[in-house]
């Protein structure tokens, strides 16, 4: 029998691989995914895993299709779960777990594994995405399992199984990154009083730092999708790029939060958004412009509920693509652009249009118009009013 490891090269995956032989005494084939986590030398990586006791790796370059089938369908939903986080790690579990499924099928193989730890949300994202797609596969998660339980305990083990233990030093924190965020837990953040380090941080330079003179960026938006920077056409992984370059640049999409977990215990984690942060806001005030007050409301509503099942890993959940095709729906005529100005870390709008808005100067004007009749609000008043009237003449 053969099993799929999530596989990135650091220690823990690198242990995975001579624990799930010694103790299931399957191949071990290793699938690392590209989400634009930046993979050094996938040359390096390969040998790596093969070193390990792999019988192979392969990587697939996911980047488009995170951004275009993943990312942008929660931006277009305006997907924010306990009002701050992004969900950059939520996002990217489907894509890599589904990639899994795919790679098991390719080789053969009647089981996955994962190195997420039993007190996350990951295993739960991995998992749920595994049931959904693939529901006859084993899925083994060693951090379950074994009594391995710390850095030195792993590094010897590696070393009794001939392992070479990788040299690239670990972070002290718990990191994950992609195209969309970093994000940063444990160590020194564990404590939620403590203020992060000023090295801490890998995607955005310190707002103090930033330079002192705001940058303007335009962000053209079809059907609730971005699809240009400064009037140029980017597919979907390179604009993302790009608007992080920028983004970072200024300081832009820090946050720093105590979130509460599926599993239910509260956790601190801080994350670098820089290029999403300014395609939310480019986004949601495009929105201002095209949705009416009722549907915006519902919208934002079900935002939340859509946010929360990505956050719970239920990507692909019917509840979730239903509510996407709401999302689709309803964004139909959210096409424009918005220009923002980028300055010390601050996202300022200073512009938006829209072919579909619904804002008329010739209605809002306090030149008068004869669309808006003035005297029609007096009866407008009175009959809105009305039940509020009614409850104060009880007590008069
Ligand atoms: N708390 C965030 C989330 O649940 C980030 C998790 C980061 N994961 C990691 N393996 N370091 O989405
Ligand atoms: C982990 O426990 O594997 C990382 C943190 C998380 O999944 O929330």
């Amino acid at each position: 029998n053969k099993v799929v490891l999530a596989y990135s090269g650091g220690l823990d995956t690198s242990v995975i691989v001579p624990w799930l032989r010694e103790n299931y005494g399957c191949d071990v084939v290793c699938f690392t995914a590209d989400v634009g986590q930046g993979i050094k030398e996938l040359d390096g990586l390969e040998k790596k895993a093969k070193a390990s006791g792999a019988s192979q790796l392969v990587v697939k370059d996911l980047k488009e299709e995170f951004v275009k089938d993943y990312i942008f369908p929660c931006l277009r939903a305006g997907a924010i779960y306990e009002r701050k986080y992004l969900l950059g790690t939520s996002m990217a579990r489907p894509v890599i777990a589904k990639a899994m499924v795919d790679v098991a099928k390719e080789v053969g193989a009647d089981a996955v594994a994962h190195g997420c730890t039993g007190k996350g949300n990951d295993q739960v994202r991995f998992e749920l995405t595994f049931f959904a797609l693939n529901p006859k596969l084993n899925v083994v998660a060693p951090w379950r399992e074994w009594d391995i339980t710390g850095r030195e305990d792993a590094i010897e083990y590696a070393k009794k199984h001939n392992v070479p233990v990788p040299v690239t030093k670990k972070s002290i924190y718990s990191r994950d990154g992609n195209l969309w965020h970093l994000s940063h837990e444990g160590d020194i953040l564990e404590d939620p009083e403590n203020e992060p380090k000023k090295d801490m941080f890998m995607l955005t330079v310190d707002p103090e730092d930033a330079p002192n003179v705001p940058e303007y960026v335009e962000i053209g938006i079809v059907s609730g999708i971005p699809v240009s920077v400064n009037g140029k056409e980017l597919s979907p992984a390179s604009l993302l790029d790009h608007v992080n370059q920028i983004g970072g640049k200024h300081g832009i999409g820090r946050v720093d939060m105590v979130e509460n977990r599926l599993v239910g215990m509260k956790s601190r984690g801080v994350y670098e958004t820089p290029g999403g942060t300014i395609l939310f806001t480019a986004a949601r005030e495009l929105e201002s412009l095209t949705l009416d007050r009722e549907t915006m409301q519902v919208k934002d509503s079900l935002a939340l509920k859509y946010a929360e099942l990505v956050y719970a890993g239920r990507w692909f959940d019917p509840l979730r693509e239903s509510l996407d095709s709401f999302m689709e729906e309803i964004s139909k005529t959210t096409t424009g652009s918005v220009i923002l100005k980028l300055y010390k870390g601050s996202v300022i709008v200073t512009s938006r249009k829209s072919p579909y808005s619904l804002y008329r100067q010739d209605i809002s004007s306090f030149e008068s118009g004869d669309i808006y009749d003035q005297a029609d609000a007096a009866g407008f008043i009175r009959l809105y009013g009305l039940p509020i009237r009614v409850r104060a003449m009880l007590d008069s």
